[in-house]
């Protein structure tokens, strides 16, 4: 695995809330159908006849691995959205590179995509092999991983349309452009994502997966040093805030290792109070921030402040249109018995 976590979780304004809700995770129970089932090969009882504890069995395994590593939630996430924004959700993401073929996984962008996360993933297809080989795909199983994990941190959960079939391509080369960067600006990444079909208010609340997880000290650096000629401090970051990262992202020892939370104030809780950190200027990652600051996008990050279940709803139609991005059905791909190679 090319990614070795980092011990030096931190804890910037929150050493407390950490304590509180790392040991509390909490099930929503709300279950929210897609009104609209219009892939042509995808639906809700797909595996009824040849696997019918699919979902089950799935459960069990993210349950078990979330008790060991909290993290892997965050990790999974992200690693569904690298999968799907390249190549469609097809799995291409879990596929190892070869002495032939340097891998989507391999592309520099997704180096950081941590061990956690792909192991909750083949751990789950694991288990289904022993049950019904053969027949769930990797990109069904990322897409229900995905679904349970945001559920059991506190998230809502939705049905998963299944018959998604796995890719027969995972290529580094063809990364590039279809992932979005920090350094990015609003309007190219509201035209990355209209490109994928996904709108400004789905590029908003797919971000609030950031009320997750973690980012490197290099994804935010250039905003609390040196940030321009007149300001060291992106004058859109709160004062306090950056003072503290600059405590964990020391600029002359810079630990490549070393993260901050993506939401400084419930890291491990899939709630909205990312949105709520950006009114405040606590966003971590440039991006982020600008989403209040951007009159296109704005608007959506007060709704999402202004009531929770908002978000949740928003995010779940963001999330089922997200996990039919460039699907394969019928005879197209395959069903990889193993989610790490193509079937021979
Ligand atoms: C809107 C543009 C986005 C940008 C520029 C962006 C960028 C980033 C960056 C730079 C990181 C830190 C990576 C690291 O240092 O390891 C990160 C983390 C993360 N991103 Fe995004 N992201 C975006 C949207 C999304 C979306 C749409 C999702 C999911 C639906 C997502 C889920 C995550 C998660 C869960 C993490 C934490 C990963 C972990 O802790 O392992 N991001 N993102």
């Amino acid at each position: 695995m090319a990614y070795t976590f980092s011990n030096s979780f931190v804890l910037a304004f929150t050493t407390l809330s950490f304590l509180l809700v790392s040991t509390s995770v909490s099930t929503t129970t709300t279950t929210t159908r897609s009104m609209s089932n219009n892939i042509e090969g995808l639906s809700y009882n797909f595996y009824s006849n040849t696997c019918p504890n699919a979902e089950i069995i799935i459960k069990n395994v993210v349950s078990q691995k979330l008790k060991e590593a909290l993290v892997t939630a965050a990790g999974a996430l992200r690693i569904f959205f690298h999968d799907c924004f390249v190549e469609g959700c097809d799995a291409s993401v879990l596929i190892a590179s070869s002495s032939t073929n340097k891998a989507e996984r391999d592309a520099d962008i997704n180096l950081s995509l941590p061990g956690d996360g792909y192991d909750v993933f083949f751990r789950a297809k694991r288990a289904l092999e022993l049950q019904c080989p053969g027949v769930v795909s990797c990109a069904d199983v990322m897409a229900i991983v995905t679904r349970d994990l945001v559920n059991l941190m506190g998230g809502p959960r939705w049905e998963v349309l299944k018959g998604r079939r796995d890719g027969l391509i995972s290529k580094a080369s063809r990364v590039e452009g279809n992932l979005p960067q920090v350094n990015q600006t609003m309007s190219q990444l509201i035209s990355l994502f209209k490109y994928k079909g996904l709108s400004t208010l789905d590029m908003v609340a797919l971000s609030g997966a950031h009320t997750l997880g973690f980012s490197h000290c290099k994804e935010f650096i250039s905003r609390i040093y040196g940030y321009n000629t007149t300001c060291d401090i992106d004058p859109t970051m709160n004062k306090g805030f950056a003072l503290q990262l600059r405590a964990t992202c020391p600029i002359k020892s810079m630990d490549p290792n070393v993260v901050a939370f993506n939401d400084v104030t419930s890291p491990f809780t899939f709630d909205n109070a990312y949105y709520l950190n950006l009114q405040k200027g606590f966003g971590l990652l440039a991006t982020d921030q600008q989403l209040f600051l951007h009159p296109e996008t704005r608007s959506y990050v007060n709704d999402m402040v202004e009531d929770q279940q908002i978000f949740f709803s928003y995010f779940v139609a963001a999330m089922i249109k997200l996990s039919q991005i460039g699907v394969k059905t019928g005879s197209d791909g395959e069903i990889r018995h193993d989610c790490g190679t193509f079937n021979a």
